[in-house]
């Protein structure tokens, strides 16, 4: 995808977040939208950013040009921040936000046990885009009395760096990753009127 198509689709995938920070019951009338195409926008635009920032940055400066290189102890090495990382940053910033809805990268075997899966449905959900990439999962669910649609896409192993890293990592509960594995799974959250 060229960088003007990521900026045009960020564009108009940013118009939809926009509709899903008002009320939930509005964004569904006024908007026309599902819950579920909602949750795939935002998914896409999240999804874009990661892989920009891994190609563009990460990717570019440590394995091409050799300039700095991405770490987990990147404040201490002064390198930059992992993919993950910079992604789970940016939830927790949102989630501070209270933008309406929220989102995070899950795995049933996380490097990072802040990254295990928290609700029934979130685990069920990791476990069914593990057994079927193909298709994301989505599903209602009740949280402290208020209904939200919870969707989960499944997340792959696409490059050696992510297989290698894992399975070698002190605190990774699983060493046996491979190519194309799924190896965890965004969850986006929108409250339901
Ligand atoms: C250099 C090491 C490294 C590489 C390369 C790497 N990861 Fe990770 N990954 C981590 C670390 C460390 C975390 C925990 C980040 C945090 O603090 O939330 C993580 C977190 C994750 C999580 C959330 C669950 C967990 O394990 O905590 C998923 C899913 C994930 N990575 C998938 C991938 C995929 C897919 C790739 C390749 C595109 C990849 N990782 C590349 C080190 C790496």
């Amino acid at each position: 995808m060229s960088v003007r198509q990521s900026i045009r689709r960020l564009c108009f995938a940013s118009s939809v977040a926009v509709a899903a920070l008002t009320p939930a019951a509005s964004v569904h009338a006024s908007s026309g939208w599902s819950y579920k195409e909602i949750a795939d926008a935002l998914h896409a635009i999240m999804e874009s950013d990661r892989t920009v920032y891994t190609r563009l940055v990460v990717n570019r400066l440590q394995n091409e040009e050799k300039v700095i290189k991405a770490s987990e102890h990147w404040k201490d090495e002064k390198a930059l921040p992992l993919p993950a990382q910079m992604f789970r940053y940016g939830a927790e910033m949102v989630a501070e936000k209270n933008a309406g809805f929220t989102y995070s990268l899950l795995s049933l075997w996380p490097v990072n046990k802040q990254n295990a899966p928290k609700t029934p449905v979130e685990k069920e959900g990791l476990e069914a885009v593990a057994k079927n990439p193909g298709q994301p999962f989505y599903k209602e669910e009740t949280l402290g009395g208020k209904k939200y649609f919870t969707a989960v896409y499944p997340d792959k192993a696409v490059a050696k760096a992510c297989i290698a890293c894992h399975n070698d990592h002190k605190d990774s509960p699983r060493r046996d990753f491979k190519m194309g594995d799924v190896m965890g799974g965004v969850v986006v959250r929108i409250p339901m009127k």
